[in-house]
Protein backbone atom coordinates (compact mmCIF):
# COMPACT_ATOMS: atom_id res chain seq x y z
CA UNK A 1 0.00 0.00 0.00
CA UNK A 2 3.14 1.96 0.21
CA UNK A 3 4.15 4.34 -2.60
CA UNK A 4 2.21 6.26 -5.79
CA UNK A 5 -0.54 4.49 -6.81
CA UNK A 6 -1.73 4.35 -10.60
CA UNK A 7 -5.13 5.16 -12.25
CA UNK A 8 -6.48 1.99 -13.68
CA UNK A 9 -5.31 1.26 -17.63
CA UNK A 10 -7.64 0.53 -19.99
CA UNK A 11 -8.28 0.42 -23.78
CA UNK A 12 -11.98 1.47 -23.04
CA UNK A 13 -12.72 5.06 -22.95
CA UNK A 14 -16.52 4.35 -21.86
CA UNK A 15 -18.83 2.02 -20.64
CA UNK A 16 -17.98 -1.41 -22.03
CA UNK A 17 -19.83 -1.57 -25.56
CA UNK A 18 -20.64 -5.41 -24.33
CA UNK A 19 -22.19 -4.48 -20.93
CA UNK A 20 -25.84 -3.85 -22.33
CA UNK A 21 -25.51 -6.43 -24.37
CA UNK A 22 -24.70 -9.29 -21.90
CA UNK A 23 -27.37 -7.92 -19.72
CA UNK A 24 -30.29 -8.43 -22.20
CA UNK A 25 -28.76 -11.64 -23.22
CA UNK A 26 -29.31 -12.75 -19.45
CA UNK A 27 -33.09 -11.68 -19.10
CA UNK A 28 -32.69 -11.82 -15.43
CA UNK A 29 -31.38 -14.87 -15.23
CA UNK A 30 -30.14 -15.67 -11.72
CA UNK A 31 -26.69 -16.66 -10.95
CA UNK A 32 -26.48 -20.65 -10.57
CA UNK A 33 -23.08 -21.50 -9.08
CA UNK A 34 -23.36 -23.31 -5.78
CA UNK A 35 -23.06 -21.49 -2.68
CA UNK A 36 -19.34 -22.14 -1.61
CA UNK A 37 -19.44 -24.19 2.06
CA UNK A 38 -17.02 -21.67 3.56
CA UNK A 39 -19.76 -18.48 2.58
CA UNK A 40 -22.64 -20.54 3.74
CA UNK A 41 -20.58 -21.09 7.08
CA UNK A 42 -19.57 -17.39 7.18
CA UNK A 43 -23.26 -16.12 6.55
CA UNK A 44 -24.75 -18.83 9.24
CA UNK A 45 -22.55 -16.86 11.76
CA UNK A 46 -23.86 -13.52 10.56
CA UNK A 47 -27.50 -14.71 10.53
CA UNK A 48 -27.02 -15.42 14.15
CA UNK A 49 -26.57 -12.02 14.97
CA UNK A 50 -28.85 -10.46 12.80
CA UNK A 51 -32.10 -11.41 12.14
CA UNK A 52 -33.76 -9.94 8.91
CA UNK A 53 -35.85 -7.39 10.54
CA UNK A 54 -32.93 -5.68 11.91
CA UNK A 55 -31.26 -2.31 10.08
CA UNK A 56 -28.25 -3.46 8.60
CA UNK A 57 -25.43 -2.05 5.98
CA UNK A 58 -23.56 -4.32 4.22
CA UNK A 59 -19.67 -3.21 3.27
CA UNK A 60 -18.99 -5.83 0.61
CA UNK A 61 -15.19 -6.21 -0.45
CA UNK A 62 -14.04 -4.26 2.81
CA UNK A 63 -10.54 -5.44 2.46
CA UNK A 64 -8.81 -4.76 6.37
CA UNK A 65 -12.50 -3.94 7.52
CA UNK A 66 -11.64 -0.05 8.02
CA UNK A 67 -14.54 0.88 6.24
CA UNK A 68 -16.72 -1.49 8.12
CA UNK A 69 -15.40 -0.23 11.69
CA UNK A 70 -16.18 3.14 10.15
CA UNK A 71 -19.40 2.76 9.31
CA UNK A 72 -19.99 0.93 12.76
CA UNK A 73 -19.49 4.44 14.19
CA UNK A 74 -21.18 6.44 12.00
CA UNK A 75 -24.33 4.38 12.10
CA UNK A 76 -23.90 3.05 15.85
CA UNK A 77 -27.98 2.02 15.40
CA UNK A 78 -26.99 -0.50 12.53
CA UNK A 79 -25.20 -3.86 12.18
CA UNK A 80 -22.32 -3.34 10.08
CA UNK A 81 -22.01 -6.75 7.91
CA UNK A 82 -18.35 -6.44 6.13
CA UNK A 83 -17.21 -9.39 3.76
CA UNK A 84 -13.92 -9.78 2.03
CA UNK A 85 -12.78 -12.79 0.20
CA UNK A 86 -8.94 -12.20 1.04
CA UNK A 87 -8.23 -13.81 4.67
CA UNK A 88 -4.78 -11.86 4.69
CA UNK A 89 -6.54 -8.38 4.51
CA UNK A 90 -8.84 -9.16 6.96
CA UNK A 91 -6.18 -10.75 9.24
CA UNK A 92 -5.24 -7.18 9.58
CA UNK A 93 -8.17 -5.85 11.00
CA UNK A 94 -9.02 -4.27 14.36
CA UNK A 95 -11.28 -6.32 16.81
CA UNK A 96 -14.96 -5.23 15.47
CA UNK A 97 -17.67 -3.14 17.60
CA UNK A 98 -21.05 -4.92 18.95
CA UNK A 99 -22.63 -3.80 16.15
CA UNK A 100 -20.18 -4.80 13.19
CA UNK A 101 -18.66 -8.35 11.89
CA UNK A 102 -16.37 -9.03 9.43
CA UNK A 103 -16.64 -12.03 7.40
CA UNK A 104 -14.59 -13.77 4.85
CA UNK A 105 -16.91 -15.37 2.34
CA UNK A 106 -17.48 -14.73 -1.40
CA UNK A 107 -19.56 -12.07 -2.10
CA UNK A 108 -21.29 -13.18 -4.84
CA UNK A 109 -22.36 -15.86 -2.09
CA UNK A 110 -23.10 -13.48 0.36
CA UNK A 111 -25.67 -11.45 -1.70
CA UNK A 112 -27.43 -14.62 -2.43
CA UNK A 113 -27.75 -15.49 0.80
CA UNK A 114 -28.99 -12.22 2.32
CA UNK A 115 -31.39 -12.22 -0.64
CA UNK A 116 -32.73 -15.47 -0.18
CA UNK A 117 -33.12 -15.04 4.10
CA UNK A 118 -35.13 -11.68 3.03
CA UNK A 119 -32.66 -8.90 4.52
CA UNK A 120 -33.21 -5.98 3.38
CA UNK A 121 -29.97 -3.58 4.31
CA UNK A 122 -31.05 0.34 4.52
CA UNK A 123 -27.08 0.95 2.40
CA UNK A 124 -25.33 -1.08 0.50
CA UNK A 125 -21.12 0.04 -0.04
CA UNK A 126 -19.30 -0.69 -2.93
CA UNK A 127 -15.83 1.08 -2.01
CA UNK A 128 -13.28 0.50 -4.40
CA UNK A 129 -13.93 -2.84 -6.05
CA UNK A 130 -11.29 -4.27 -8.06
CA UNK A 131 -11.47 -2.97 -11.52
CA UNK A 132 -10.69 -5.30 -13.91
CA UNK A 133 -9.99 -2.77 -16.69
CA UNK A 134 -8.66 -4.80 -19.82
CA UNK A 135 -11.42 -5.33 -22.35
CA UNK A 136 -11.40 -8.83 -21.99
CA UNK A 137 -12.16 -8.51 -17.88
CA UNK A 138 -15.75 -7.14 -18.42
CA UNK A 139 -17.39 -10.33 -16.75
CA UNK A 140 -15.43 -9.84 -13.28
CA UNK A 141 -16.58 -6.63 -12.77
CA UNK A 142 -19.79 -6.14 -10.44
CA UNK A 143 -21.93 -4.52 -12.72
CA UNK A 144 -21.51 -7.03 -15.29
CA UNK A 145 -21.39 -9.99 -13.37
CA UNK A 146 -24.84 -12.25 -13.23
CA UNK A 147 -25.16 -11.71 -9.56
CA UNK A 148 -25.81 -7.21 -9.98
CA UNK A 149 -29.35 -8.03 -10.17
CA UNK A 150 -29.69 -9.60 -6.40
CA UNK A 151 -27.39 -6.65 -5.35
CA UNK A 152 -30.06 -3.74 -6.51
CA UNK A 153 -33.15 -6.70 -5.68
CA UNK A 154 -31.69 -6.05 -2.15
CA UNK A 155 -31.93 -2.28 -2.36
CA UNK A 156 -31.45 0.61 0.56
CA UNK A 157 -28.76 3.46 -0.81
CA UNK A 158 -26.15 1.82 -2.86
CA UNK A 159 -22.99 3.32 -3.08
CA UNK A 160 -19.59 2.24 -5.62
CA UNK A 161 -16.85 4.27 -5.29
CA UNK A 162 -14.05 4.01 -7.63
CA UNK A 163 -10.68 5.90 -8.83
CA UNK A 164 -11.85 4.34 -12.61
CA UNK A 165 -14.36 6.56 -13.70
CA UNK A 166 -15.41 4.28 -16.26
CA UNK A 167 -16.36 1.34 -13.08
CA UNK A 168 -18.97 4.23 -11.82
CA UNK A 169 -20.31 4.73 -15.14
CA UNK A 170 -20.66 1.18 -15.92
CA UNK A 171 -22.43 0.73 -12.25
CA UNK A 172 -24.89 3.89 -12.92
CA UNK A 173 -25.62 1.85 -16.74
CA UNK A 174 -26.20 -1.86 -15.20
CA UNK A 175 -28.44 0.11 -12.61
CA UNK A 176 -30.46 1.81 -15.59
CA UNK A 177 -30.91 -1.21 -17.74
CA UNK A 178 -31.60 -3.68 -14.88
CA UNK A 179 -33.57 -1.23 -12.63
CA UNK A 180 -34.96 2.03 -14.08
CA UNK A 181 -32.89 3.63 -11.85
CA UNK A 182 -31.06 7.15 -13.06
CA UNK A 183 -27.83 8.15 -10.50
CA UNK A 184 -25.38 10.58 -11.38
CA UNK A 185 -21.70 9.82 -11.45
CA UNK A 186 -19.78 12.43 -9.33
CA UNK A 187 -16.30 13.29 -8.51
CA UNK A 188 -16.18 13.82 -4.97
CA UNK A 189 -13.39 14.21 -2.16
CA UNK A 190 -14.19 13.02 0.90
CA UNK A 191 -12.52 15.07 3.89
CA UNK A 192 -11.34 12.18 5.89
CA UNK A 193 -10.73 8.43 3.91
CA UNK A 194 -12.87 5.69 5.33
CA UNK A 195 -10.83 3.06 3.79
CA UNK A 196 -7.21 2.10 2.87
CA UNK A 197 -7.70 1.94 -1.07
CA UNK A 198 -9.06 5.49 -0.57
CA UNK A 199 -6.50 6.80 1.40
CA UNK A 200 -3.90 5.29 -0.88
CA UNK A 201 -5.65 7.02 -3.79
CA UNK A 202 -5.82 10.68 -2.64
CA UNK A 203 -2.37 10.45 -1.58
CA UNK A 204 -1.44 9.76 -5.13
CA UNK A 205 -3.56 13.08 -6.18
CA UNK A 206 -6.25 10.85 -7.97
CA UNK A 207 -9.77 12.33 -8.58
CA UNK A 208 -12.44 10.08 -7.22
CA UNK A 209 -15.70 8.86 -8.42
CA UNK A 210 -18.82 7.95 -6.86
CA UNK A 211 -22.60 6.89 -7.90
CA UNK A 212 -25.43 6.91 -5.13
CA UNK A 213 -28.21 4.61 -6.01
CA UNK A 214 -31.67 5.22 -3.97
CA UNK A 215 -33.17 1.65 -4.36
CA UNK A 216 -36.02 2.05 -1.78
CA UNK A 217 -36.83 -0.68 1.23
C1 LIG B 1 -9.20 -2.94 -4.25
S1 LIG B 1 -9.59 -3.82 -2.78
C2 LIG B 1 -10.56 -2.64 -1.88
C3 LIG B 1 -10.67 -3.00 -0.43
C4 LIG B 1 -11.43 -1.97 0.42
N1 LIG B 1 -12.82 -1.85 0.02
C5 LIG B 1 -10.76 -0.64 0.39
O1 LIG B 1 -11.30 0.28 -0.23
O2 LIG B 1 -9.67 -0.50 0.98
C6 LIG B 1 -10.79 -4.96 -3.42
C7 LIG B 1 -11.16 -6.04 -2.41
O3 LIG B 1 -12.15 -6.88 -2.98
C8 LIG B 1 -12.00 -8.18 -2.45
N2 LIG B 1 -12.75 -9.10 -3.30
C9 LIG B 1 -12.59 -9.32 -4.63
N3 LIG B 1 -13.48 -10.22 -5.06
C10 LIG B 1 -14.24 -10.58 -3.99
C11 LIG B 1 -15.32 -11.48 -3.81
N4 LIG B 1 -15.80 -12.20 -4.82
N5 LIG B 1 -15.86 -11.59 -2.58
C12 LIG B 1 -15.35 -10.89 -1.52
N6 LIG B 1 -14.32 -10.04 -1.65
C13 LIG B 1 -13.76 -9.87 -2.87
C14 LIG B 1 -10.49 -8.36 -2.48
O4 LIG B 1 -10.07 -9.41 -1.61
C15 LIG B 1 -10.02 -6.99 -2.01
O5 LIG B 1 -9.85 -6.93 -0.61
Amino acid sequence: MEGRSRIPESAQNGPHEQLAALIERRGGQGYRKPVAPYSADAFTRFAAKCPPGAPLIVDSCCGTGESTLNLAAAFPDHFVLGVDQSADRLSRAPLPPANALLLRADMADIWRLLHEGGYRPARQYMLYPNPWPKIGQLARRWPAHPVFPLVLALGGTIECRSNWRIYVEEFALAARLISGLRSPVDMFAPAVPITPFERKYLASGHTLYRCVLECGA
